[in-house]
Order: C-alpha cells, then sequence, then structure tokens
C-alpha cells in the first residue's frame, strides 16, 4: 500500500516535469513569433522631417500681445469695479474697490499697501502711481485682436494718439512692472509675460513703424 502511494506520487511528478518542459518550450515558440522583426518596424516608421512644415514667424503684432494678454497686464485692466490678483486671476482680497479715480476707497486706497517698488517681503507689488486702469480701459475678456482696438481707440483710451500709445506701452512703469513683477505673499515669484522687456519694446516700435496694423484673426 505504501509502496503503491510511493510510486504514484513518482509517476506524477515526472509527468508534471515534462508538461512544465513542454509547456515552457511553447511559450517561447509563441512569443518568439509575436516579436516583430526589427527593420520592418523601423522602415513602417513616418519620416518625420519632409511633412512637418516650419512653424510660421512671429510678427510683432504677436510678441505685443502675447505681453497684452497676460494676466500681469489683465489683472489692473479688470471689466468690473475689483482689481485681480495672481497668475489665476482672482478678486482682489480686502474687498478692494476702484473708486471714483482708480486709486480705491477713501479707507483702502491702493497707496496705503502698494509703495513705488515691489516689497518682496510682504508680496504687494509695486511701482509709481499704482492704481487701477479705468473702466474704459477694461481688457478682460477681451480677445486680443479687440483689446489691441480698445486700447487705440481714443474714446477709451483717455485721448491718446498713436504715438502717446507707444509711449506708455514703452515706458509707463505699471507696464514694465509686468516684466518684474517680484513675489507673492507666499514669497513665490509671479509669472512673468512670455516675452522679455526688450522683445517687447522692439516689437512694439515694429508694430507702430509698419503702420499699427490689426490682422482679421
Ligand atoms: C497696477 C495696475 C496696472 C498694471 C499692472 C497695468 N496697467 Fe495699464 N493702465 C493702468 C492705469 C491706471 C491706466 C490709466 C493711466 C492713465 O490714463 O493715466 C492704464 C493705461 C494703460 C494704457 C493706455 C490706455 C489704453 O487702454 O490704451 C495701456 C496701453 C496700458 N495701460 C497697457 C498695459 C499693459 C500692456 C500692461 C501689462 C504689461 C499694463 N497696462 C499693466 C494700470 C495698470
Ligand atoms: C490692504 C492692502 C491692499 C490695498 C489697499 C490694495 N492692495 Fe492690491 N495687493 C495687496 C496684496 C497683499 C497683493 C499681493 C497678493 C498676492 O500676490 O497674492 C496685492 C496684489 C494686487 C494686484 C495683483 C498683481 C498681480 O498681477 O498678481 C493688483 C493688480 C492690485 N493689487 C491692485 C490694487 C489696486 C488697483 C488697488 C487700489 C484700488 C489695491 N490693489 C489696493 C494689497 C493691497
Amino acid at each position: 500500500m505504501l509502496e503503491s502511494t510511493f510510486n504514484a506520487i513518482h509517476i506524477f511528478s515526472a509527468i508534471m516535469k515534462k508538461n512544465a518542459l513542454v509547456l515552457l518550450l511553447l511559450f517561447l515558440f509563441v512569443a518568439g513569433m509575436n516579436i516583430p522583426p526589427i527593420s520592418d518596424s523601423l522602415a513602417d516608421a513616418p519620416t518625420q522631417s519632409s511633412t512637418v512644415e516650419p512653424a510660421p514667424q512671429a510678427t510683432p503684432f504677436d510678441v505685443m500681445t502675447q505681453v497684452l494678454t497676460h494676466q500681469r497686464c489683465l489683472n489692473c485692466h479688470p471689466a468690473g469695479d475689483r482689481p485681480r490678483q495672481g497668475d489665476e486671476s482672482r478678486v482682489h482680497s480686502f474687498n478692494i474697490q476702484r473708486g471714483e479715480d482708480g486709486h480705491g476707497m477713501l479707507n483702502a486706497q491702493c497707496s496705503s499697501c502698494h509703495q513705488s517698488e515691489n516689497n518682496n517681503f510682504s508680496g504687494v507689488p509695486g511701482a509709481p502711481h499704482w492704481h487701477l486702469a479705468p473702466k474704459s480701459m477694461a481688457w478682460e475678456g477681451l480677445n486680443r485682436i479687440e483689446i489691441v482696438q480698445v486700447m487705440l481707440d481714443k474714446g477709451k483710451n483717455g485721448g491718446r494718439s498713436l504715438e502717446e500709445i507707444e509711449k506708455h506701452l514703452t515706458e509707463d512703469p505699471l507696464v514694465l512692472w509686468a516684466f518684474d513683477p517680484g513675489v507673492n505673499n507666499e514669497g513665490l515669484p509671479r509669472e512673468k509675460p512670455p516675452v522679455s522687456k526688450e522683445e517687447f519694446i522692439k516689437a512694439v516700435k515694429q508694430w507702430v513703424a509698419e503702420g499699427a496694423v490689426i490682422p482679421a484673426k
């Protein structure tokens, strides 16, 4: 009885070993079939260089409006009565309102907190004559074409000529602040517009010199 049990175990394990070998061979065979030859897959890869066109050159208008549409400008050119803050343009804290002249309400004047330069200890941004752009100069919610149309509209831009707009864009401390915006109240740097101050000024001057054309789209 005992002997026959040993025999049974012996035969069983012998069969298992054999089966395991067969399975292993089968697996290797199937796996081998599924690997595509390397040369084929290379031949099928698309030849990119001949199909992709070179990116069109950014025009001076493109470069200029990359700055005009940035939140560093829009936060101070809101559609409503409250300035915006931060890279996500949230409503300014402390219920700050534009007031009659854009300098804030009597008890919450911009200059109580905003000085003529950034305060990188408290995170309060600053530049000379820090105040809110009048409602007629609201850019929030407009696309880049509409912003430039409003910017050149003497009925809305404070009666400025093209020459005066060029001067404002290239010299005004509030515009130039956007390129050196300091840190926020968490000590993290505010995002800068995607082009440098020098590239922006060059693009504005070139755009004006070429006739201040606003493209159709
Ligand atoms: C701290 C607030 C503030 C920031 C930031 C700011 N502006 Fe202004 N902006 C003003 C105020 C206030 C006026 C109105 C000044 C006046 O009429 O004397 C103005 C006026 C203008 C004008 C002239 C009027 C018009 O609408 O054409 C232009 C152009 C302008 N801003 C562009 C910009 C650009 C571009 C940026 C960002 C790079 C910017 N501003 C950032 C407050 C700001
Ligand atoms: C009680 C103090 C206080 C007053 C008053 C105040 N601010 Fe601010 N302001 C702050 C602080 C603090 C921040 C920075 C918050 C941050 O970056 O998280 C700030 C940020 C801003 C920003 C955001 C800049 C950016 O692009 O992120 C704008 C725009 C602004 N203020 C405009 C104004 C205007 C315009 C007035 C007046 C009508 C004003 N503030 C009044 C404290 C004040």
